[in-house]
């Protein structure tokens, strides 16, 4: 059972557009106190997987909502770090159709974060309601879009219950924070039930707190070993030397490819059920590694462009730039030791000259050779690779996929001398939008938004 790293591409000899190793090894002392500071005071999600109280409450929470005998539409509404490791999670370990056809027992799943009223109007007008259950999730329970979706899914559902409130409130979960928040004062007060996001966890690192195992837990993934897997994650890498530590060496490796101006990450997944891996990587990257101030209050502006592809499909859409366009990129390619199915390629035109190539063979050969194929062509082009393999896709090794790429984020966060653990960027849109939206107390800054746009440029096409 293992996450394999293989760094072999990611290092040349300098002039083949790669990192020399002597250079990794260079910048090594700075990247070990790093770590060493890291790992003398951990950071709070760190720990999660080991919170059996939280393991418990999750597990309460859907033996509950499990009795009430119906559910067969389990319905979370969150954004960014609050749906984004759900998502993976479900693509990657539950049934591949499971809106269509969900494991015997479990309800379909379905991720909202977005507030597109045309996706949002069909969504709740499909649903039967009367056979759901609603999750919140919001870390401060002030985010606006999930504020507006809750607000649609507490209307249709108190329809769906005939304008029985109480009925209408067994049918929702709040993952919130705590003590504080709008989403925790509105569950006090009204008696919804609910689930605690941990204080200092971040909401782009709680996929394994209650904010991604409640959901887990409801559509019967294994929570125990996704723990698990990140458990081994954390004993493995603190055993390590730093020179050893593979996070480290991820890290500090896409740092110095950054200052060489290679400054686009992509995680490259070869499979399918991973795809959804590299949304989660990309806030995890993007919203932790890109930063306007360092920790000494000078102005930066650092941070990589984290970018998901999937393949081969993207070989057909993106390749000849990653081949041939600029060379700013850095690739992880994701892929799998092995898939649940090997399926075999049908060869119906024995005779036919244009399949020979295609008998006896398999999709997972093929899509293995697309990827090798992929991997030299960069290579050979002067592009920067490291292969990241989950020997198989289970519970057990997403929790160590999980937990490596939020160390490796943590290290090279350090390593940029930036907080990786604040958003004060996404803060800035979510008080706009509140000023926008006329939320009492943001007048001022309504004012100020509306000023700079007295004035427009605008080309219309009219038809
Ligand atoms: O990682 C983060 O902190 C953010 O992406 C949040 O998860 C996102 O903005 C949603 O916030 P909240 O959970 O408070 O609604």
């Amino acid at each position: 059972m293992a996450l394999h790293l293989d760094f072999t591409g990611f290092f040349g000899d300098g002039e083949d557009g790669r990192l020399r190793r002597s250079d990794l090894q260079a910048a090594m002392p700075k990247a070990a106190e790093v770590r060493a500071a890291h790992l003398a005071q951990p950071p709070k999600w760190r720990s999660l997987h080991a919170r059996e109280d939280l393991e418990q409450a999750c597990k309460q929470r859907a033996q509950e909502v499990k009795a009430q005998g119906d559910v067969e539409y389990f319905v979370v509404l969150g954004i960014g770090g609050s749906a984004l490791g759900t998502t993976a999670m479900v693509h990657a370990l539950a049934p591949l159709y499971q809106q269509w056809k969900p494991a015997p027992g479990q309800p379909r799943v379905f991720v909202l974060d977005n507030v597109d009223p045309d996706w949002l109007g069909e969504f709740f007008a499909s649903i039967p309601l009367q056979r759901a259950h609603i999750n919140v999730i919001s870390k401060s329970g002030g985010t606006i879009e999930t504020s507006a979706c809750f607000l649609l899914a507490w209307h249709h559902m108190v329809q769906a219950c005939e304008g029985k409130e109480e009925q209408a409130r067994q049918r929702f979960t709040i993952t919130t924070d705590a003590k504080q928040g709008h989403f925790r004062r509105l569950a006090d007060d009204l008696g919804f039930a609910t689930l605690p996001v941990p204080d200092g966890v971040g909401g782009r690192f709680s996929v394994m707190s209650p904010v991604g195992m409640f959901t887990a837990e409801m559509a019967g993934l294994d929570v125990a070993s996704i723990h698990a897997g990140a458990a081994r994650v954390d004993q493995k890498l603190a055993q390590a030397t730093a020179e050893e530590d593979p996070a480290l060496v991820y890290a500090l490796a896409h740092m110095l490819y950054l200052q060489q101006g290679k400054s686009v990450h992509v995680h490259f997944a070869y499979a399918h059920r991973l795809s959804f891996l590299a949304d989660w990587y990309k806030q995890l990257w993007a919203e932790s590694l890109g930063k306007k101030h360092n920790l000494k209050g000078e102005v930066v502006h650092v941070g990589p462009t984290p970018v998901k592809a999937v393949g081969p499909t993207d070989q057909h859409s993106q390749a000849q730039l990653y081949m041939e366009g600029p060379n700013d990129k850095v690739f992880t390619m994701l892929k799998l030791g092995k898939f649940t199915q090997e399926l075999p390629i049908p060869t119906p035109f024995a005779d036919s000259p244009a399949f020979h190539h295609l008998q006896n063979r398999s999709f997972s050969e093929l899509m293995e050779q697309e990827r090798r194929g992929t991997e030299v062509a960069l290579l050979e082009a002067g592009r920067p690779v490291c292969v990241l393999e989950m020997c198989k896709l289970d519970a057990f090794h997403l929790g160590q996929y999980f937990q490596f790429m939020q160390i490796a984020t943590a290290f090279a966060g350090g390593i940029l001398g930036i907080d990786p653990f604040d958003q004060p960027g996404v803060e800035a849109g979510k008080v706009a939008a509140l000023a926008l939206m006329g939320c009492a107390g943001y007048d001022g800054r309504a004012q100020e938004i509306q000023a700079q746009f007295t004035h427009r440029e605008e080309y219309r096409l009219s038809c």
